[in-house]
């Protein structure tokens, strides 16, 4: 199978000087999410189809894509028009994913993949059933139920505006029949574009098998072309991403008020409680317990058996296992010991005016309340800054030493080990 998608629309209706596709929800680029499911049923090859702001959003693209400019914006029928080159000898089966549809599951793709096969219809395309059709394509059907036409809003009159079943703008077609009907696809001149879904009209007209799926949950169906429909989309994926946690063992206390990216690995029996946001690229060991209230950003790695506690901030930072963070804490750029104590209200300094530094905290470390640590800063292992110490760059605490005061000074050696 080869796979089209189509990303190259301005997505006027966003408002937004970002391309549309590159609107990120839970974490992600819109357009990755497509991407992920087209690699994820085994297409061959992927021609994604991009024309406003090309240059930014082929930077999103893996190597393994095919990239195809469009020229002129001139609908999702000329989108497809300038993939032919490519198809020349090609007899098989396209699949044509829309660019802006991130709520699509490989189940359903699978269906429509295998309804099209078994019933050899020139073209099988997925459908919902919402309750709220305006904006999409409307799914015309006969007396005897066959697909006639799809009715774009700007072109339904009368009773074509009521129908509840919806264009999803996913289709797998035959590649030959697909180019030689594309040709027969006239002007819409009210939006003045080349309409895809006039194949429809097309294909019925020459008595060739039109066949649909109907998927189960309307939801995933959703185009994201404004950013309420962003938004609603961020709330289904988030609630994806929380039941694949809870299902595999992870206790989220409050899915209403827990955040958590899409790429995001956490361990068996670790619990985040009520108003916890994790973004992408974080791994959260076993048995920890975080929150409420804490935030981890990208390049955090935590082992097993930490505590995170409230108004806590990890960023790309290592925590060994049975690390202690309990109260309004600030971790970046740091890696920290096993067992290490992190008190409350202690900050890593990390980010000099020009550049973000390292600070390294050893085993069995003991980082009183209030310790402000200025990077470069190595804390050595079982070493004890005091409370409210400010221990200044370079200026290292060495393995068991005690450091106290503004700026922080060596006192002794810890000897109640
Ligand atoms: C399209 C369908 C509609 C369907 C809806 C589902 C058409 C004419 N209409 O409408 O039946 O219900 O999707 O969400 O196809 N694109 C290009 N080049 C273009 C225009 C668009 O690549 O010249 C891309 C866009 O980037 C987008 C996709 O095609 O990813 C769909 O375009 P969009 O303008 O969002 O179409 P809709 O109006 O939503
Ligand atoms: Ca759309």
């Amino acid at each position: 199978m080869r796979t089209i998608i189509l990303a190259a629309g301005k997505g006027t209706r966003m408002k937004s000087q970002l391309p549309k596709v590159l609107h990120k929800v839970c974490g992600k680029p819109i357009l990755s999410y497509v991407l992920d499911l087209a690699k994820a049923i085994g297409s061959l090859k992927i021609y994604v189809v991009l024309g406003h702001q090309y240059d930014e959003v082929k930077k999103i693209l893996s190597d393994d894509c095919i990239v195809v400019r469009q020229e002129k914006l001139l609908g999702t029928a000329d989108a497809i028009k300038s993939v032919e080159k490519h198809f020349q000898f090609y007899y098989g089966d396209i699949l044509i994913l829309s660019g802006d549809a991130p709520l699509l599951q490989k189940a359903t793709l699978k269906k429509i993949i295998e309804r099209h096969r078994r019933t050899k219809a020139v073209c099988t395309f997925l459908t919902a059933v919402v309750h709220e059709p305006k904006g999409y394509g409307r799914v015309l059907r006969g007396d005897n139920q066959k697909v006639y036409a799809i009715r774009e809003e700007k072109d339904a009159i009368g009773f074509e505006k009521d129908v509840a079943e919806i264009n999803v703008g996913v289709y797998c077609m035959q590649a030959k029949e697909l180019f030689k009907t594309l040709k027969q696809v006239r002007l819409n001149n009210k939006k003045k574009e080349f309409y895809l879904t006039d194949l429809i009209e097309l294909f019925y007209n020459k008595r060739m098998r039109i066949e649909t799926v109907k998927v189960s949950d309307a939801q995933e169906g959703l185009g994201i072309n404004t950013r309420m429909d962003l938004a609603v989309a961020e709330n289904v994926l988030r609630q994806r991403i929380l039941k694949d946690l809870m299902l595999s063992g992870v206790t989220i206390v409050d899915p209403l008020t827990t955040y958590i990216h899409s790429d995001v690995k956490i361990g068996q029996d670790t619990i985040i409680r009520p108003c916890t946001f994790i973004e992408n690229n974080v791994r959260i060991g076993k048995k920890c317990l975080i929150g409420p209230c804490a935030r981890f950003r990208p390049g955090t790695r935590i082992a097993n058996n930490v505590e995170i506690g409230n108004f806590t901030e990890v960023n790309a930072s290592k925590l060994g296992s049975g690390v202690f963070m309990k109260h309004f804490s600030y971790l970046g750029d740091a890696t920290v010991g096993k067992n290490a104590n992190i008190g409350a209200g202690v900050v890593t300094a990390n980010f000099d005016g020009k550049k973000k530094n390292f600070t390294k905290i050893g085993d069995h470390a003991f980082v009183g309340s209030d310790s402000i640590l200025v990077a470069p800063i190595s804390i050595g292992k079982k070493a004890v800054t005091g409370a409210g110490s400010v221990v200044t760059r370079n200026k290292n605490v060495p393995d068991y030493a005690v450091a106290v005061g503004v700026p922080a000074k060596i006192i002794s050696k810890r000897t109640n080990l």
